[in-house]
């Protein structure tokens, strides 16, 4: 264990005490508040808007529609239906493509005086049949343009239908949103043509770079910051209409403008993870091998962007087998445009492929573990390369031993404690582990502090803890004299924080960008008169003291070095990225999740009685902040398995449970035993520190863990989630 492993977070006492500031707690002088009008029908087109009242009541400094907006330059360019990168084209015309879309800004001199305005409105619509419900729609669905969104086929089609056992089924997946504590927030403000954001963003480059494109301008002109973030677990991989809003006001009348999302619109106009109907096939041998696996899905899009995820895609390299197609289609609906929540696409896939094996296992009459070891891919047969490092089995091994499974019967129902049944369930999980270009700059300064800089965000999962560990590893320097400052442009460009990607994306940088800066200090330290006669090589660098290998009595401190040079700070920047070494490997996190169950068939309750997360994610550099978002996306998934679910009238197309009071989501006391396990082995190729990605195998295979918990426990299989009580009574 390094000496950084258990390191507290570096930020932890900004953020209890109030000291962090969030994006809408900027002070700036002179700011407006503004706020959103949604529409009150989910398609047509606005007959009238009648501002009048609004526009005369006290404080008020505009409101805006789609009459009287001054259209930002990039409305023109912009392709319909667009791909992800282009937000709503908001107030571009009147016509309404989703219920509480924005028609209007209200800005005031005060938050109550807007709040008051905005329920002055009056709009007459002309509407038109919406559709909203994707069960009707399910086979309108396209296949969209990605390259891993294509069909794909190995070996033969529908091959699982000739097999001598066949298992068949569909699974539904609600929309889920992802309800992060912070509401989306920003303070816009311009200065001449450039624009500056304080935004919930999970990008600063990708929120500038799309921010330019609405008002056509390059990026480098855009500011934003996004220093910290009370959560988003997706919602800020996009730019929404609030942030557009909050920039055509503040254009308007020349003076910031602070907009704050009502909770009810945080399920309504912030994207969410999209329901998906999915049809697994699967096909075995008696003894269980797999012979041909046919894994379908088709997810909600919005009419206006071509939202994708990789739905189906863990479905082709997670077990041996040979023949395997997979098909996944999006069909439009009128919603506002889903996006990216934890372990996108695989959470959703991995319902419907490790549902199916449980249920295959259960057909075969085999322990479904075993049925998967029988099944382990010892290469990836998608892409047709080994692993970088794969330490399935082994998580496999753990989380039976600390679930208890040798208390598992294989016959449903056969198991109780008094009046519960018990009932033992697991999911396999994966999630790839890319490493995306960052540029990080590393500085020393002369009372011996480190500075490491860049872009990226940290929207909880402790991305500066991680760069200080890294950097204190690899310069010597105590994690108390590092500086970390990031989540702002001007810096180093950072990658956006998603994808579980940041600590190889940015660890990388800060490891490569370090030891650029140690080399370059011991080199200046060899020009100075200490060390006029050393080699390079036995000199070394550590808390911030060059000394002579050799002779233990010559060293020269930073600051020292430093005044000899007549220096302010030495820096290295470093730009860092993917290795083709690396790319000749296929390189994926895996995760195991185990769930004890209880089960109370008369009361319908589910208990959770126990929790195992169990992942391989290569090294891990911080035991701590590493459990802990092991711990709370499971918990994630464990709202998916039970809980989350968002309800729309189709009537209306309206949301229904738009608020905390309705949409559950689990908290600590719904999990009576927690606990994870890290592998922790050292992967050989995917990056200096050998790390894999951590945050979403969170959650993969966590809904399919409880669902097969459920099924052990009560003989009932649930394949719509969440799994409530009334689908178990
Ligand atoms: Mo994650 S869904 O890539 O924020």
């Amino acid at each position: 264990m390094s000496k950084t492993s258990n390191l507290n977070r570096v930020d932890g006492r900004a953020k209890v005490t109030g000291a962090a500031t969030y994006s809408a707690e900027y002070k700036t002088n002179g700011v407006a508040y503004a706020c959103l009008v949604g529409s009150t029908i989910a398609k047509g087109k606005i007959k009238k808007i009648d501002a009048k009242k609004a526009e005369w009541a006290p404080g008020v400094l505009a409101v805006i529609t789609h009459v009287n907006v001054d259209k930002p330059a990039g409305y023109q360019k912009a392709k319909e239906p667009a791909n992800l990168a282009q937000p709503l084209q908001i107030l571009k015309d009147d016509s309404v493509k989703y219920y509480d879309q924005p028609i209007a800004i209200v800005v005031a001199d005060t938050f109550e005086r807007m709040q008051y305005a905005a329920k002055l409105i009056k709009v007459e619509y002309v509407k038109e049949e919406h559709s909203t419900d994707l069960h009707k729609v399910k086979n309108n669905g396209k296949m969209p343009s990605g390259k891993r969104s294509q069909d794909y086929l190995r070996g033969i089609d529908n091959a699982y239908k000739n097999a001598e056992v066949v298992f068949e089924a569909e699974y539904i997946q609600p929309t889920e949103v992802h309800n992060p504590m912070e509401l989306a927030n920003i303070i816009a403000k311009w200065d001449g043509n450039k624009p500056t954001l304080y935004t919930k963003s999970q990008g600063v480059e990708g929120t500038r770079k799309s921010v330019g494109d609405v008002f056509g301008m390059p990026p480098e002109d855009v500011s934003v910051h996004s220093e910290y973030l009370g959560g988003a677990f997706g919602m800020g991989l996009h730019t929404w209409p609030y942030e557009i809003a909050a920039l055509i006001a503040s254009k308007k009348l020349a003076r910031p403008i602070k907009l704050v999302l009502h909770r009810e619109q945080m399920f309504t106009n912030v994207g969410f993870r999209p329901i998906t109907i999915q049809k697994m096939g699967l096909g075995a041998t008696k003894s269980g091998k797999l012979t041909g696996m046919t894994h379908e899905a088709v997810a909600q899009t919005s009419s206006y962007e071509d939202f994708t995820e990789a739905t189906v895609n863990m479905s082709r390299f997670m077990y041996d087998c040979e023949n395997v197609a997979t098909r996944y289609r999006i069909a439009s609906i009128d919603t506002c445009t889903p996006i990216w929540m934890r372990g996108p696409g695989e959470a959703t896939g991995s319902f419907a492929l490790e549902s199916a094996m449980d249920e295959l296992a259960h057909k075969l009459d085999m322990d479904p573990i075993e049925f998967r070891k029988i099944n382990h891919a010892e290469s990836d047969l998608e892409q047709k390369k080994p692993w970088s490092s794969k330490h399935l089995l082994e998580c496999y091994e753990a989380g039976k031993e600390m679930i208890g499974w040798k208390n598992r019967k294989n016959v449903p129902a056969s198991v109780k404690e008094g009046d519960w049944f018990v009932g033992y369930g697991m999911g396999t999980g994966t999630f790839g582990s890319s490493r995306n270009p960052t540029s990080v700059r590393a500085k020393f300064l002369s009372d011996g502090t480190l500075v490491l800089q860049c872009s990226v965000n940290d929207m909880g999962p402790g991305t500066a803890t991680m760069m200080t560990a890294i950097g204190s590893e690899s310069t010597g320097i105590l994690a108390e004299n590092i500086k970390i400052e990031m989540g702002s442009s001007g810096l180093p460009k950072g990658p956006t924080q998603g994808g579980s990607a940041t600590t190889s994306s940015v660890g990388s940088a800060v490891f490569e960008a370090c030891k650029a800066l140690v080399e370059k200090t011991i080199a200046m330290a060899k020009e100075t008169n200490t060390f006029k006669n050393a080699k390079v090589e036995d000199l070394a660098f550590a808390e911030g003291i060059i000394s002579s290998k050799k002779e233990k009595s010559k060293s020269i401190s930073l600051a020292a070095l430093l005044e000899n040079q007549k220096l302010q700070e030495i820096e290295a920047v470093t730009d860092s990225k993917n290795t083709e070494e690396a790319k000749k490997y296929s390189i994926y996190s895996f995760s195991v999740h185990f769930v004890k169950v209880l089960v109370n068939p008369n009361l319908g309750k589910i208990r959770l009685a126990h929790v195992v997360s169990c992942a391989d994610i290569g090294t891990v550099i911080n035991q701590k902040t590493s459990a802990g978002q092991m711990f709370g996306g499971a918990v994630g998934g464990i709202g998916m398995g039970m809980m989350e679910a968002l309800e729309i009238d189709h009537r209306f197309g309206r949301a229904i449970n738009n608020n905390f009071a309705d949409y559950h989501v689990p908290v600590n006391a719904d999990i009576e035993k927690q606990e994870v396990f890290f592998v922790n082995k050292k992967d050989p190729y995917s990056n200096p520190m050998g790390t894999k990605g951590l945050g979403e195998t969170a959650l993969v295979g966590m809904a399919p863990a409880i669902a097969n918990a459920v099924f052990n426990a009560t003989g009932k299989r649930v394949r719509e989630l969440p799994i409530t009580l009334d689908k178990i009574v």
